[in-house]
């Protein structure tokens, strides 16, 4: 009875080991911070799930605005700017490149997307570029 109860016991312990990385939801967060001059047309942002092809979210950003995305799969995820007649696009978030950071930030200003894990050093990933 008892090594009866012991195994089960085992059984739900290793089940437990193996499902819990696919099920513990992902708190994962990205947050893109815009920074223009007041003036600044309006920036326009959508982001997709790369294998599933839907979108994730969309903002319109004013010149100085936060927008927050939640990571809700374990893929990457596109976002495409657009801010005039100019448009830039990132992976706002990468599952290998991110793996162990909880939050990933995106400044947009006018040189285009920088990223940080810190939201204090940014390094520029994409510029605007002519559509
Ligand atoms: C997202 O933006 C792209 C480029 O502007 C556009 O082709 C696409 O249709 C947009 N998706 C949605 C759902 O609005
Ligand atoms: C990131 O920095 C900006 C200022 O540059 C600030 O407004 C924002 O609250 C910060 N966000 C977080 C989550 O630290």
């Amino acid at each position: 009875m008892a090594s009866k109860f012991f195994f089960s016991f085992l059984i739900l312990f290793l089940s437990l080991q193996f499902c819990t990385p696919i099920f513990t939801p992902t708190l994962r967060l990205i947050i893109f911070i815009s920074a223009f001059p007041k003036r600044a047309p309006p920036i326009y942002m959508n982001c997709t799930v790369a294998s599933y092809g839907f979108e994730a979210g969309s903002h319109t950003f004013k010149p100085v605005d936060i927008y927050r995305l939640n990571v809700a799969f374990v893929d990457t995820h596109y976002c495409r700017g657009v801010f005039g007649l100019k448009s830039a696009s990132v992976r706002a978030y990468e599952p290998d490149r991110d793996q162990g950071h909880g939050t990933m930030f995106w400044k947009i200003d006018l040189y285009g997307f920088s990223f940080s894990y810190d939201n204090s050093t940014f390094k520029e990933v994409a510029p605007w570029k002519w559509k």
